[in-house]
């Protein structure tokens, strides 16, 4: 097996690195002065079982654009086998046609890594489940339950419980860890009766004196998640803490964050904390570092990874 890493985590490489024993491959992924990609394997990797580890994250394209040109690279360095590990993929939130001549740039950035030459991808949490078939190739979609439980067992033990989906869309999700811990769940319906007149955010559960847990896939202006917050402190809940995957925190959000009634807001490290994340006084990260290195080391292997997932 060969790991490879490319620019947009290297923390998170190292880790998966440092998890599985096997040092990450030499390797050159550089710009040209006109900052066009550029990627050079400075090992031989012929008939190896390459893992190339790359979220498309914030410089999104540039990230994207790394892991083809790398991929590209490794299958005409006649790789055996090149899986793309996408530990947060980028362009998921696209993934329907949301109007008249719109794009499902989901769906095109799956072509995109296929057409490159990945025989298969690693992905965790994806927005929506079914993005794993917009992908022609053998997809692992993990989820963090294993991360997250054993965490909410260990700090919520003897609360009262609650986890909130902070929209329609997410009740799936929350649902499931609501399941894994026996905890109740509650789901944040907003509305906007009439154009032109501020949204109402209607709260489905009970909530009054309990702990509530916002349970979400992404984070990225921090919009969704502090309004919930507010809306479930008004409605009398003792205090607010977030779950949350893929911590794209984009533009205000982290300060958004900080100010709002949140006590905590846990995200891992499927996309690089930048400095203003790791001073934040109430965002905490946690590793997925051992889950996608079990998950590489049992397809190397042939094993199964839904086994890690109960
Ligand atoms: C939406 O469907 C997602 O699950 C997240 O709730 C959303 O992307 C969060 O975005 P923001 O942080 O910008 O409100």
């Amino acid at each position: 097996m060969k790991l490879i890493a490319g620019n947009s985590n290297r923390a998170l490489a190292e880790a998966i690195s440092s998890y599985l024993n096997t040092p990450l491959a030499n390797a050159s992924i550089r710009r040209f002065s006109d900052m066009e990609v550029f990627a050079e394997i400075l090992e031989n990797v012929r008939g190896e079982d390459v893992f190339l580890i790359q979220s498309t994250s914030f410089p999104t394209n540039d990230n994207l654009m790394e892991l083809l040109v790398t991929i590209d690279a490794l299958r005409r360095g006649s790789a055996r086998r090149i899986t793309a590990v996408i530990p947060y993929f980028g362009y998921a939130r696209q993934d329907r046609k949301t109007g008249p001549r719109t794009p499902i740039s989901a769906k095109l950035v799956a072509n995109l890594i296929t057409t490159a030459g990945a025989n298969r991808v690693l992905t965790m949490e994806l927005h929506a489940g079914q993005i794993q078939g917009f992908f022609d190739v053998p997809t692992d979609n993990l989820i963090v339950g294993p991360v997250f439980t054993p965490e909410f067992q260990k700090r919520f033990e003897g609360e009262s419980l609650v986890m909130v989906s902070p929209d329609v869309g997410g009740v799936v999700r929350a649902r499931a860890m609501a399941k894994k811990v026996n905890a109740d769940l509650a789901i944040i319906d907003k509305r906007r009766e009439k154009a032109g007149v501020s949204e109402v955010m209607n709260i489905i559960g009970d909530v009054k004196g309990r702990v509530c847990v916002l349970v979400d896939d992404i984070v990225d202006s921090g919009g969704t998640l502090c309004n919930a917050a507010q809306a479930l402190m008004d409605k009398g809940a003792k205090e607010v803490h977030a779950y949350v995957v893929h911590g794209v925190l984009s533009g205000g959000a982290v300060a958004r964050v900080t100010a709002s009634p949140m006590k905590s807001l846990v995200i891992t490290d499927s996309i690089a904390a930048t400095e203003a994340v790791r001073v934040a006084h109430n965002i905490e990260q946690l590793s997925v570092a051992p889950l996608l290195g079990e998950a590489i080391r049992r397809i190397a292997e042939d094993r199964s990874v839904s086994a890690i997932l109960d």
